[in-house]
């Protein structure tokens, strides 16, 4: 099975996706955290990929497809995957359904995570990752067991550069801008799921089980 998890920054996309992960053994195929690997690794593209992402700006659409293709050829994604923060725009959107019809493939569902913009400021400025396995927890809601270290791997947990207040605003905007319309793109194909995201990881996570099954 093939899936879109589509949201706003903070929606809970990449909590879910890592819950699918463990349920379904497909993989989670997130472009964030591929643009932040490739800063963390100082290639060319992450270099470029950088002065957009610390502003809270797309990058280019280029860039974000080229990524998913070469990674859906994978053997691991031969049993399905979960797409984490793409498409997030409708060219996006096209050149996927492109990919996957090349392959005999195509996208099954696009879960919408629905979440208001005060709740998203509030997960996002408490938001802590763990910049080596990509883990995350909140300084209020989603503790780790010992203070500022990741539960999973030990490593010393950061805030994401681009969980600033003035870079969480921006990215709202953009957004509503440019990625919420993919939400009637998917359901004009009847393949969008909208969740309430606002409510508890747990019960949004059996509402994805539920709708699914
Ligand atoms: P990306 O890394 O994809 O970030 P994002 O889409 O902005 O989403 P986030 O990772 O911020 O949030 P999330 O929805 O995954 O929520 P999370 O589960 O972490 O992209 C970063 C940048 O890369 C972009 O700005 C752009 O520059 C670039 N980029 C990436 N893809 C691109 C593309 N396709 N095209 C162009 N540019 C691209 O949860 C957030 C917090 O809330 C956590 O603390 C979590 O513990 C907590 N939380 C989660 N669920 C719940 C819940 N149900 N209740 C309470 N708290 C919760």
């Amino acid at each position: 099975m093939i899936l879109v998890l589509l949201g706003p920054p903070g929606s809970g996309k990449g909590t879910q996706a890592k819950r699918l992960v463990k349920e379904r053994n497909w993989p989670q195929l997130s472009t964030g955290d591929m643009l932040r690997n490739a800063i963390a690794e100082g290639t060319p593209l992450g270099l470029e990929a950088k002065t957009f992402m610390d502003r809270g700006a797309l990058v280019s659409d280029s860039i974000a497809i080229g990524l998913v293709d070469e990674r859906v050829s994978r053997p691991d994604c031969e049993n399905g995957f979960i797409l984490d923060g793409f498409p997030r725009t409708i060219p996006q959107a096209e050149a996927l359904d492109r990919i996957l019809l090349k392959k005999g493939r195509k996208v099954d569902w696009a879960f919408l995570f629905e979440v208001d913009d005060r709740e998203l400021v509030r997960r996002l400025s408490g938001r802590r990752t763990c910049p080596k396995c990509n883990a995350m927890f909140h300084v209020d809601t989603m503790q780790p067991k010992r203070d500022g270290i990741c539960d999973h791997c030990g490593a010393k947990l950061i805030q994401r550069p681009d969980d600033s207040a003035e870079v969480i605003s921006k990215r709202l905007s953009v957004y509503h801008d440019w990625t919420s319309p993919l939400a009637e793109y998917y359901r004009r194909q009847d393949k969008l799921i909208a969740l309430d995201a606002t409510r508890a990881a747990n019960e949004v996570n059996q509402a994805i089980s539920a709708a699914l099954a």
